[in-house]
């Protein structure tokens, strides 16, 4: 059954018997391994709705296995995952993003949606449990594909495929999408604009843009550049204030339909755990936990619903 257009659904083709296309990673043989020898979980139930849950029949010998292989992919930064009895505690309690998302009303069912930027595919499952028609996640990063398929290899949804390009990879646009998303990845573009161009060309006539986003006080004009990194993290090149957005927003020729609440990111959202050992948003804040590490003000994100005007 054609959902897309023709060069999405060409290109969908050339990643059905090989997930990784052509990409070279000497990591991708030890990652297929791993996945090929998962465990089934027998006559399983399914839960998308209330959060990633798969349920089923599980001995304690293949838990174990399937537990020891999923550590193998750490770190697991979106998240969580219930699979059998294995809770997967990711980083990020990625649910309270998506409840923000939810706090906008929008509408899943029956869409094809284009989730750029898509981490592991939390949100594009989640999408499926609001009853979307087909996601596809584009994820350059391809540790973030291999959890991907470890956990679709449960999860054995055939509405949802994720390739491993970046959003600027794609030459055509079909304009496929009744919804494309783009989420905490505006701020690591060199050319915003550009990025914004791109994500709407892909928008069906009457399509929405969901854009989410790190925000800076008003202070800073247009927009925060940080000289080097912003809460540890590297390679953020612009965090556009409230102007900044709404000048942004307005020269790619969209507008705004709905604006959620700038929210903080807490310790309570983002944090290290046994499935991301390593630093996280505490190590990049300072002792006072009132600014970054690098004298800048502490994240807060937004959430925007954008159409074309
Ligand atoms: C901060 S993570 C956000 C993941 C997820 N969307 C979320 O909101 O939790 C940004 C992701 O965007 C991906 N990314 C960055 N630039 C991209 C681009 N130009 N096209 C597609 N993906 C991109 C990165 O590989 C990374 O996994």
């Amino acid at each position: 059954m054609t959902v897309l257009g023709k060069n999405w659904m060409d290109l969908l083709k050339k990643f059905d018997s090989e997930p990784y296309g052509d990409l070279k990673d000497k990591r991708i043989e030890a990652w297929k391994e791993i996945i090929t020898n998962l465990p089934q979980i027998e006559s399983s139930k399914l839960d998308l709705e209330d959060g990633i849950i798969v349920q089923g029949n599980w001995n304690k010998e293949d838990e174990k296995k399937a537990k020891e292989r999923l550590l193998r992919l750490i770190p697991w930064r979106k998240g969580p995952f219930n699979i059998g009895n294995v809770f997967i505690d990711a980083e990020w309690r990625s649910n309270m993003k998506w409840d923000r998302i939810l706090g906008l009303n929008i509408e899943f069912e029956g869409k094809n949606i284009l989730d750029v930027g898509s981490g592991n595919g939390y949100y594009g499952f989640r999408m499926l449990g609001k009853k979307a028609k087909f996601v596809i996640c584009l994820e350059p990063n391809l540790s973030h594909l291999t959890q991907f398929l470890a956990l679709n290899h449960f999860i054995k949804s055939k509405n949802i495929r994720m390739i491993p390009k970046r959003i600027e990879e794609i030459n055509f646009s079909d304009k496929s999408f009744d919804l494309v998303l783009s989420m905490g990845v505006l701020y690591h573009q060199r050319n915003p604009e550009n990025h914004l161009s791109l994500l709407s060309s892909n928008l069906k006539e009457g399509g929405q843009l969901i854009i989410e986003t790190l925000i800076a006080p008003d202070k800073y004009g247009e927009a925060l550049v940080p000289e080097k990194n912003y809460a540890n993290m590297p390679n953020v090149r612009f965090v556009h204030t409230k102007k900044g957005l709404n000048n942004l927003i307005k020269k790619t020729g969209l507008r705004i339909l709905k604006t959620g609440s700038s929210v903080k990111t807490s310790l309570e959202e983002q944090r290290s755990t046994k499935w991301m050992p390593f630093r996280s948003l505490v190590d990049g804040l300072n002792e006072d936990l009132d600014k970054t590490v690098e004298g800048l003000p502490t994240p807060n994100r937004v959430v925007l619903v954008l159409i074309k005007s």
